[in-house]
């Protein structure tokens, strides 16, 4: 009888086990995407799409500046969190000297020198909005416009927006579209297209703020990272190229080999904020450069077609932006950005790679940003 009872109980355990497991199994993440409400710009509806895919890797994008609100990543016990700078609500976006977070970039992204250039033999002068400088579009760039959404899916989202003619100086109408896309491997891609009717300078990109801790660590010091690139665009005082390209090889600016953000940091004056030169290639697609936090085992590969990344430190974070995801401090080092794209100035460095489109040409630029696990 006792045999039997404890037959019967072990039978119950297994049997329970056993449900139990299908249902862990059963569990499955399905790919999603949720909207919801993210205030008003200008009496329009802004609205935050967040896409999830089967690993339960999420990103968040609203249509006011085409800006990535939210990256959530797993770190390396499992646990879930937002690897980006930014804020908890629209009026942190809309707030007076928000360092561009997570926002697209243009039409010219970085620096033009005094905000002149000459196409066809015409001289145009932009809006200068930095020390004398125009600096990511000039006052009112695309981080401060609204975007208009073409299609939606499941994984993706498609915006679009006609830069037009005269824009903050800018020749030509420009009709761009951003998809962004939330792959099933962790990646979030970022597929730039335009078309011009006149010849413009163009260098579009993406300025999210990475902290791979995930709140763990209030600066960037402690990430390891890498860039596949021999040399850099040497700047002047006002971060304008001076048209040299210096090779990395023993200087603060090698990060040909992984190597500790905080490490040389200090030999850099002002932190770093450059253009590396990538190494040229022949994929269509290659690594640009990883980032790797330790402690949490989050790391990330940043793959692209462009020439050039920007990596810049954070330096001008100084702890004073408001409406902060759960009012963190964003002080000096918080987040850094890897910005794909061409170099700065390019209009007036005839030496750099063309960033002149024509009508009739299409510009095309990707980025990829993977997320895994070490
Ligand atoms: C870029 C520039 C920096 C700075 C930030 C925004 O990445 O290179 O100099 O202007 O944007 O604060």
């Amino acid at each position: 009888m006792k045999i039997f009872y404890s037959s019967v109980l072990i039978l119950s355990i297994l049997f329970y086990t056993a449900c139990n497991n299908t249902k862990n199994k059963m569990a499955v993440i399905k790919k999603t995407r949720t909207e919801k409400s993210f205030g008003n710009f200008n009496g329009e509806a802004v609205t935050e799409y967040t896409f999830t895919n089967e690993n339960g890797m999420q990103a968040s994008i609203i249509n006011y500046g085409g800006t990535v609100t939210k990256i959530i990543t797993k770190d390396k016990d499992g646990k879930y969190a937002d690897v980006i700078l930014g804020y908890d609500s629209l009026a942190g976006y809309l707030q007076k000297g928000n360092p561009y977070f997570g926002c697209l970039i243009g039409r010219y992204g970085n620096r033009i020198a005094k905000g002149k250039f000459m196409v066809d033999g015409k001289s145009y002068q932009l809006a200068t909005n930095n020390k004398g400088q125009s600096l990511h579009g000039g006052n009112k760039g695309y981080d401060k416009v609204m975007w208009t959404v073409k299609t939606k899916t499941d994984s993706s989202l498609a915006l679009t927006y006609l830069s037009k003619d005269e824009e903050e100086g800018y020749p030509g109408n420009l009709n761009i579209e951003v998809i962004y896309e939330l792959t099933a491997d962790n990646g979030l891609k970022i597929s730039y297209t335009a078309t011009t009717d006149k010849a413009t300078p163009i260098n579009l990109t993406n300025h999210c703020y990475f902290n791979l801790s995930g709140g763990r660590d209030s600066t960037i010091l402690q990430h390891k990272l890498q860039l596949s690139a021999n040399k850099f665009t040497e700047v002047d005082s006002l971060l304008i190229p001076t048209g040299k390209l210096p090779d990395v090889k023993n200087t603060p600016m090698d990060f040909s080999t992984a190597k500790e953000i905080g490490k040389d940091i200090a030999l850099v004056k002002g932190g770093y904020d450059h253009n590396w030169d990538l190494n040229k290639s022949k994929e269509d697609m290659p690594l640009a450069g990883t980032l790797y936090h330790p402690a949490s085992g989050r790391f990330m590969q940043v793959f692209t077609n462009e020439p050039g990344i920007q990596f810049y430190s954070g330096n001008f974070l100084d702890g004073t932006l408001s409406n902060t995801k759960h009012n963190q401090k964003y002080i000096q080092y918080a987040g850094l950005c890897l910005e794909t794209q061409h170099f700065p100035d390019s209009p007036n460095q005839p030496s750099f790679p063309n960033t002149i489109l024509k009508p009739g040409e299409k510009y095309l630029h990707t980025a990829l940003y993977k997320f895994s696990i070490k």
